[in-house]
């Protein structure tokens, strides 16, 4: 039987006269790299706003790994787990890069605070483990070099992949990125599909909500269609390319091109 990291179940979301989540169904296979497309204003953030309780469900429920999510605070959803980054990169001012990345290791922290006050033997060596593994992340996607800069006066690429790299460091089973492409070059890109299959390799589940169809299509097992709320679309990228409903939610041709 398949393992579902994420149950979408009927959500639905209606903002006055605006239904934002019409109903929308779908699921998260455990260890799999989904991808959520759809025009602007299709209900993608709003989805994750509603996974993640920042917003309500007016009916239907999300499930992460077979539990409610609904009721939730994001806090709470955040401490099983479920981590998500936001569409305007939120790095934190004030702070270098690495000290960005290690902080993203914050609600994983086993010794307590005052142990970290005092600076004693397992704080201290359980931060070096820290700072370890945030340098070897920030070289994974190539910023090491930004590593003592603050991290307001990196490239808008730079504050994107930062933030999906501090996103790891919280050792999520279930990672929500939404639009992380966004402002990033070619070679940003292309290490950020690099990283995304890594992570999924090493079994943690990756819902991805991206414009950059090159990206999408590269990276992803399945791919999710939302338009004006509504799933209009699922399957395999190659199958959703030609699906001609898909085609039409992206007036233009960004798809079919
Ligand atoms: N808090 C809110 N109050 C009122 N309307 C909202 C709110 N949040 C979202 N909406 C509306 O819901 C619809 C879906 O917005 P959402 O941000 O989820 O779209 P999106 O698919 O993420 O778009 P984009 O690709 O531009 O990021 C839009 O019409 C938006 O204006
Ligand atoms: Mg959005």
């Amino acid at each position: 039987m398949t393992e579902f990291a994420l149950e979408i179940d009927g959500l639905d979301k209606t903002f006055g006269g605006l239904h934002a989540v019409n109903r929308a169904s779908f699921t998260v296979p455990h260890g799999s790299l989904t991808a959520v497309i759809g025009p602007n204003g299709a209900g993608k953030t709003t989805l994750f706003n509603l996974v993640t309780g920042l917003y309500r469900a007016d009916s239907g429920e999300a499930r992460f790994y077979g539990v409610s999510l609904h009721d939730l605070t994001p806090v709470e959803v955040a401490a099983r787990g479920l981590i998500r980054t936001f569409q305007a990169a939120r790095i934190y001012p004030g702070m270098t890069a690495i000290e960005n990345v290690v902080a993203g290791a914050h609600l994983h922290l086993k010794t307590r605070a005052w142990q970290h006050m005092l600076w004693l033997g397992g704080a201290r060596s359980e931060e070096r483990a820290l700072t370890a593994r945030a340098d070897a992340l920030l070289d994974l996607v190539g910023l090491s070099a930004f590593r003592n800069v603050a991290a307001t006066e990196l490239p808008m690429g730079g504050q994107k992949l930062l933030e999906v790299v501090r996103a790891l460091m919280a050792r999520p089973r279930l990672l929500l990125l939404d639009e992380p492409a966004a402002g990033l070059n070619d070679a940003e890109t292309a290490d950020l599909a690099a990283l995304l299959r890594a992570v999924r390799d090493s079994g943690i589940s990756v819902v991805v909500v991206e414009h950059n169809m090159s990206l999408v299509m590269g990276v992803a097992d399945q791919v999710i269609v939302l338009d004006a709320g509504s799933v209009v679309a699922s399957g395999a990228p190659r199958d959703i390319q030609r699906d001609a409903r898909v085609i039409a939610a992206y007036v233009g041709g960004e798809v079919a091109s």
